[in-house]
């Protein structure tokens, strides 16, 4: 039997009882998954997603001096937070050892919306191979796309689309059935993927998506650079389903 991989552009395009006993990953290039990358390699023992703010700030009061709480709502660090969702606030000094308590507006209710899952991998352009590697070994792949605010967005779609595209080649040793979805979005990678290959950088395609520009229009157009650069670590975060942690295997 082919191995199969589905595409959902949005949480809402998809029913939570699609993804029972599937594993899927998860993705929110910018920036929610490529900031939960950049804190577990950077040594925090784990990150555990919210989707409201109080029920972060209580989590986070429940683990005390272990917690660091971050996160944002419209792009920017929420009042009384430590951290916001630049990756690279998530420094060995800011996290080695801690609990990240995590709320985002987007990427965070997305891993809620596969809930039912077998296995929840967080994936982006900076962990791409070995996410992939992981993928390549199940009969069965969900990719669901977080979006913005029931947007689809550009970013996430190349990220799935690069995913469908190596399954689809073969990593896993055989061809990969792509459902519709998948195979716009492998179509949509392909084009960014000759441009990369010509020497354009990822980040250049990255700045043409509505998620890119909000950052542009906050002054953090820096992490559009950061979330482009494919395979920094070789590092495939996963979510706990029963203590609702991600952590490094
Ligand atoms: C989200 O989860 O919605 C995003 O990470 C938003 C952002 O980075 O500002």
């Amino acid at each position: 039997m082919p191995q199969t991989v589905n595409v959902s552009f949005l949480p809402e395009l998809s029913s939570a009882k699609r993804y029972v006993d599937r594993t899927t990953v998860v993705i929110d290039v910018l920036r929610a998954t490529t900031s939960i990358v950049y804190a577990l390699a950077s040594g925090a023992r784990q990150v555990l997603p919210c989707v409201h703010v109080a029920e972060a700030r209580q989590l986070a009061a429940e683990h005390g001096r272990q917690a660091v709480l971050g996160g944002e709502r419209e792009g920017r660090r929420i009042d009384g937070f430590d951290l916001g969702n630049s990756p690279t606030e998530y420094t060995s000094e800011a996290v080695r050892d801690k609990t990240v308590v995590f709320t985002t507006t987007n990427g965070t209710q997305a891993m809620q919306h596969c809930r039912l899952a077998k296995r929840v991998l967080i994936g982006a352009f900076v962990n791409f191979s070995a996410v992939c590697d992981q993928l390549s070994q199940e009969q069965h792949v969900e990719i669901l796309c977080a979006g913005t605010k029931g947007q689809i967005t550009r970013e996430d779609i190349l990220l799935a689309g690069a995913y469908a595209q190596e399954l689809h080649q073969g990593r896993g040793g055989r061809p990969a059935q792509l459902d519709d979805q998948a195979a716009i979005a492998a179509e949509a990678w392909s084009r960014v993927r000759a441009d990369f290959a010509n020497g354009t950088p990822l980040a250049q395609s990255l700045r043409d998506s509505s998620g890119a520009r909000n950052l542009i229009e906050i002054g953090l157009e820096r992490d559009i650079e950061i979330a482009g650069q494919i395979d920094r670590f070789d590092l495939a975060p996963e979510l706990d389903l029963a203590s609702w942690a991600i952590r490094l295997p």
